[in-house]
């Protein structure tokens, strides 16, 4: 379980393609995450051409490492099938599962936030032709790292407590 601890966001790429075998890994790990009563509500768009990537670059400012990344994948949900609104519970934990797999295959990966920034969830849905029931949630960027992303040191004991909050 290495790779909880090896994943960090990285946002430096080449553009090196992924293998389908690879991507196809992580589709996998990104389906196989827990939902709520197991509806599995999650869609997944890869995105590798390079005009959308810059389409997505204009309308969101915090993903310009997709300049040099091979791929994106958008996280999006159909609504229509989520459990008692847990879907964006559902699809963090898909999220998560990516990038998890991304690190298991020695790629990079990063988390960018699309819902719940309502211009963000707008434009991508009009720029990827969503129905009104597929909710984009997240985009995540993966590929080949140009260089390695800081070590980090992140266990807090402070933030601990056994039992009872005091
Ligand atoms: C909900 C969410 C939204 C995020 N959005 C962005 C983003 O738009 N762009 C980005 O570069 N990183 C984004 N991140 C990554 C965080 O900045 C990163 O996880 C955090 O700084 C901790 O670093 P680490 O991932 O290396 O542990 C996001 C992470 C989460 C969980």
């Amino acid at each position: 379980m290495d790779i909880l601890f090896e994943r960090k966001s990285c946002r430096s790429y080449v553009s090196a393609p992924i293998p389908q075998q690879d991507l196809d890994y992580i589709l996998h790990a990104a389906m196989s995450s827990p939902s709520a009563m197991n509806t599995r509500p999650w869609h997944f768009i890869v995105i590798k051409d390079k005009e959308t990537h810059s389409k997505i670059m204009q309308i969101h400012r915090a993903s310009q490492m997709l300049a040099n990344a091979p791929l994106g994948i958008i996280v999006c949900c159909d609504i229509e099938k989520q459990y008692k609104n847990y879907w964006q519970q559902d699809c963090a934990a898909s999220t998560q599962n990516i990038l998890l797999a991304a690190t298991a295959k020695g790629y990079g990966s990063v988390w960018c936030g699309i819902y719940p920034i309502e211009d963000r969830v707008k434009a991508f849905a009009e720029l990827m032709n969503l129905p009104e029931n597929i909710k984009p949630f997240s985009l995540v960027v993966i590929g080949k790292k140009a260089e390695e992303p800081k070590e980090k040191q992140r266990w807090e004991p402070e933030k601990i407590r056994y039992e009872k909050w005091q």
